[in-house]
């Protein structure tokens, strides 16, 4: 019995070394996946990846891919030129034109430059797509289908996968303001982004307790706004601070080999300086750029501070056209972001600045003003609001000059859209429902489905920390739906370029813990972003997580074991 018992272990064992089999159940799911089960490609060390040798990129993708099929099978691949024949190949093709006569070139949507086939057949594997993202795509398909157990060979399934995003904009914010987190962890954030099929880490610098964009104008403003004395660590009746001094910022060199590195794995990175509001960082080192004039400490405590930009200096704009210049000059993103969310105007109703640039501007109160709502956000159209949106029309002229169009939270509807904003809506999708309807770009970010500082499951949600917090648990960021036909027309839907999740860091301050928040629910969003909505089934995405772990645990990537 023990022999019989012993020889189905050695089977097992045997089986394990040579026939590992892929499977294409993975996440996000693609677009169309035919596959045939009874026939197989054998992959095996040794063989060959084709590329075209004279493209950086297609070299690039090729190394990749080849560092993925190693990492996950043991398998090693051989790099070799286009024109050999190889059982793996990633080639680029032209797209199709509308008729044969036509001299135009073809213009892709965001999708389609995404967009890629993959076939496994009798002869290996074949990659094509229009563009070098595509490839990259498809290549993170190919890593993700693959068993993750070391072998000497993998058996691929027939397949024929032809595969695109729902979505041109697919996003991750990390607030690197509340706490700062090294460019090391940063590129591992981004690679947990890539292999979600993500496209755009919005990367949020600055905050009323931390300034971490270096301008080479102002020296002083990330070496001494950048630090703050003591933070806080919990909040009942009184407020306990630790008494440590916490600071960090990045250098511009820096910033730009996080904007390589993410390009490099077709991630745009979109940078924030959240203002008027969230800035009370730079009001430490400027305080005349205050209504009152300070001093303001670095913020030490988390919430909305009343203390913001003075909107009626002159050198309020001068300061943020500096900065928002070098942020220009740093990052080659099509897309800046502003903030705009959570300035009371506290201060702005009391200050002569303000009050005078109001006047000047002839700028009044509309009957219908509600005042201001709660967490400092302004609803109705206050004059105060108005005098924002002159700020962001000024700003957004100045983007525009370079060449870019500006985001902002959906606050910047208060006041009135400037002309060409493109609101990310946060409060819920109504700003964004009313942005798409007055024809403006929108990026979906609705807290209680994409807010990712919110614990996971009910068990973490009673830690007191968090006890007034919602709960994002998996399936409900799964369920949400961006475009629902009742709340928004085609032509209006077609406004909505994407989602992204939001890792705000109040109470995430380690690396594993962030990466905690973000596993696996990173793979729930990814299908939100990816995936139609007939294709969704959070059941069979439970299913295919299992295969994604594994993989989390190949890179070293911390997760919540948990599903809810
Ligand atoms: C935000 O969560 N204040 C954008
Ligand atoms: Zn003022």
């Amino acid at each position: 019995m023990k022999q019989i018992g012993l020889f189905i272990l050695a089977c097992i064992a045997a089986v394990s070394v040579y026939a590992q089999r892929a499977s294409y159940n993975i996440i996000p799911l693609p677009k169309e996946v035919k596959v045939d089960t009874t026939q197989f490609f054998t992959l095996k060390g040794g063989q060959g990846i084709a590329y075209d040798e004279s493209n950086a990129e297609c070299t690039r993708i090729a190394q990749f891919l080849q560092g993925w099929v190693k990492e996950a099978t043991g398998i090693s691949l051989q790099l070799t030129a286009a024109d050999k024949k190889a059982p793996v190949r990633l080639s680029l093709i032209a797209p199709a034109k509308k008729s044969k006569k036509s001299k135009q070139p073809v213009e892709l949507t965001e999708q389609q430059k995404e967009s890629y086939t993959m076939t496994v057949g009798k002869d290996g594997i074949l990659i094509s797509a229009y563009e070098p993202a595509g490839l990259f795509r498809a290549a993170q398909t190919l890593r993700k289908s693959l068993p993750i157990v070391k072998g000497q060979s993998v058996e691929l399934p027939y397949v024929q996968i032809t595969d695109q995003p729902r979505f041109s904009y697919r996003g991750v914010l990390l607030d690197c303001g509340r706490h700062f987190f090294s460019v090391e962890f940063i590129k591992q954030f981004l690679d947990a982004m890539a292999l979600h099929g993500c496209n755009q880490f919005h990367w949020h610098l600055t905050e009323d307790q931390g300034w971490r964009f270096e301008v080479k104008a102002y020296p002083d403003l990330a070496k001494k706004g950048s630090v703050r004395e003591k933070s806080i660590i919990a909040s009942s009746k009184v407020r306990l601070y630790d008494n440590i001094p916490y600071g960090g910022y990045y250098t511009q060199d820096e910033c730009r080999d996080i904007v390589r590195y993410a390009a490099e794995r077709y991630i745009n990175v979109v940078p924030e300086i959240d203002m008027p509001g969230h800035m009370q960082s730079a009001l430490h080192v400027f305080p005349n750029l205050g209504c009152t004039g300070g001093p303001y400490p670095v913020a030490t405590h988390w919430g909305v501070m009343r203390e913001v930009l003075c909107g009626g200096n002159p050198e309020t704009l001068n300061f943020l056209k500096t900065v928002f210049g070098e942020l220009c000059d740093v990052f080659p993103s099509p897309y800046i972001h502003i903030g705009g969310d959570e300035c009371p105007k506290e201060r702005w109703k009391k200050c002569p600045k303000c009050q005078a640039k109001i006047k000047e501007l002839g700028l009044t109160d509309d009957p219908k003003d509600t005042g201001e709502g709660g967490r400092g956000s302004q609803d109705g159209r206050s004059a105060e609001n108005k005098l924002q949106t002159y700020i962001n029309h000024e700003i957004e002229q100045f983007l525009a000059s370079r060449g870019r169009s500006l985001i902002g939270w959906d606050e910047i509807l208060a006041g009135g859209l400037t002309d060409n904003a493109i609101v990310m809506s946060w409060r819920g999708t109504k700003g964004g429902i009313a942005a798409a309807k007055q024809k403006h770009r929108v990026i979906m970010s609705p807290n209680v489905f994409s807010y990712i500082d919110h614990p996971q499951l009910k068990d973490l949600s009673k830690t007191p920390r968090t006890t007034d917090s919602y709960i994002v648990s998996c399936s409900k960021m799964y369920s949400f739906e961006p475009l629902v036909p009742e709340e928004l027309t085609k032509e209006e839907g077609d406004c909505i370029l994407g989602v992204q999740a939001n890792l705000w860091t109040e109470h995430v301050a380690y690396p594993e813990h962030a990466l905690f928040q973000l596993l696996p629910r990173l793979g729930a969003m990814s299908e939100v972003q990816w995936c139609n909505p007939e294709q969704k089934d959070f059941e069979d995405w439970k299913k295919r997580l299992p295969q994604l772990k594994k993989l989390y645990d190949k890179m070293g990537l911390v997760y919540c074991n948990e599903v809810e």
